[in-house]
């Protein structure tokens, strides 16, 4: 006899049916959520035929072939720790200390007063997102003002993440559309009405979505700002070596705060500049005045840690503690950054050449002026959607193109398709 013609099985699966039913109506009121708008870039890339087809959307790194890239350091690093047959026990709360140590130097130089004097409290975190976010929760429970502000535009994640720690995020002018470039001026009178106590968002390098970074003297007139205002730096910092090629000419703004006397946070990322985008490598770091302030406050941040995700991944921060700490594969890795930023650099030469080859007579400058893994090019809705339909170029609706995913091979392609949209 089959289970269902058993009179009392069939009875017992009924109220089963009907309970799970019953449980399924907790969630009748949860609404469907908005695709991601930049995962949805890629979904659409991926139904189109076309075979020049090109997807600007994703911030991840392609070498000339268009194709992801692993690392030759990184392929090392994890050669070498494969010779070392290490466990995969849990690591302690705060991170790889290593990893950890290696990390900040990386960022503050281990020429920093801050580093010599150990006034800092650092902890792995998960990528560059991990790190922003264990800030977020931080300032929540300890800064003085519970506000965030962010430049606009910002990162598209930057919003929620602050948001879903609790904290009120407000805006400053950033980006003028009409240069293409920095509108210090909107910026700085924007930071100055900010009230005493407010902490600010500032991207370190390579700006995103924008690639318009602030010029040494903006810096150093905003690090002054900050100070007669009494706000408070965070930097994020996900792109370091990414921007210029050079690893210390990137940390240049965090270097400059520090040394003008800021405490700051900072959020890193390894994920960029390693090619270590799954591997999840990040650190979260806040400096502080003495050794005491910096052990209370990273026996906080465990706290944190613990009742969020108990202790980081492993094997991402393993594999950039091996390179940072061995010499040779340090230099190995750094070339091998300087020449992907080397790489989109020049694709940006071309594509502004082949852009004034096509006939345009539009100002494209920016496209050079920009820096970083991202250009802001100035079109618009409608010449993006044509972009999209007419030449399957697949960017996101800001106009912001993903440089890493142009090459010498779809630049020339990318150049007339431009043109085309943009001619009228
Ligand atoms: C400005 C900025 N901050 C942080 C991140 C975080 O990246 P991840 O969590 O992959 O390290 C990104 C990634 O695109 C970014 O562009």
């Amino acid at each position: 006899m089959s289970m269902s013609k058993c009179p009392r099985i069939s009875s017992f699966l009924i109220k089963q049916q009907n309970s799970l039913r019953s449980i399924s109506t907790w969630w009748s009121n949860v609404q469907q959520g908005p695709p991601d708008a930049i995962l949805g870039v890629t979904e659409a890339f991926k139904r189109d035929k076309n075979p020049q087809k090109i997807n600007l959307g994703v911030g991840a790194y392609r070498d000339d072939n268009g194709k992801p890239y692993v690392l030759p350091s990184v392929i090392q690093a994890e050669n070498q720790l494969m010779k070392k047959h290490l466990d995969k026990e849990y690591a302690p709360i705060s991170g790889i200390s290593d990893y950890c140590n290696e990390a900040i130097k990386l960022a503050l130089s281990s020429d920093s007063h801050v580093i010599k004097d150990k006034c800092y409290a650092s902890i792995q975190s998960i990528s560059g997102t991990g790190a922003l976010r264990l800030g977020a929760e931080f300032l929540k429970k300890y800064a003085p003002l519970k506000t965030i502000w962010v430049p606009i535009p910002t990162w598209g994640n930057h919003g929620q993440i602050f948001k879903f720690s609790g904290l009120e995020v407000k805006t400053y002018r950033y980006y003028d559309p009409e240069t293409c470039g920095l509108d210090f001026e909107g910026m700085f009178q924007d930071l100055s009405s900010a009230p005493a106590g407010s902490v600010i968002l500032l991207h370190a390098c390579a700006h995103n979505p924008t690639g318009v970074d602030p010029k040494p003297g903006h810096w150093k007139e905003l690090s002054k700002l900050f100070k007669d205002k009494n706000l408070f730096p965070f930097f994020d910092m996900a792109y370091q070596g990414f921007a210029s090629g050079d690893i210390d000419r990137d940390a240049s703004a965090v270097r400059l705060f520090l040394s003008d006397g800021h405490q700051i946070a900072l959020a890193q990322s390894f994920a960029k500049n390693m090619g270590l985008y799954g591997e999840r490598v990040g650190l979260f770091s806040l400096t502080t005045l003495d050794t005491d302030e910096s052990d209370r406050i990273l026996s906080q941040l465990k706290i944190l840690v613990r009742g969020m995700y108990s202790n980081p991944p492993i094997h991402g921060a393993r594999i950039a503690g091996e390179i940072l700490s061995n010499t040779q594969l340090k230099n190995q890795w750094l070339v091998e950054v300087k020449g992907m930023a080397d790489r989109i650099i020049s694709v940006r030469n071309k594509l502004k050449d082949l852009l004034a080859k096509e006939g345009s007579t539009r100002n494209w400058e920016h496209i050079t002026d920009q820096i970083g893994m991202f250009c802001y090019t100035g079109m618009n809705k409608d010449q993006v959607k044509q972009l999209i339909e007419k030449h399957s170029v697949y960017l996101t609706n800001d106009g912001r193109i993903s440089m890493a995913g142009v090459t010498s091979k779809n630049v020339g392609y990318l150049a007339s398709a431009m043109h085309k949209v943009t001619n009228n």
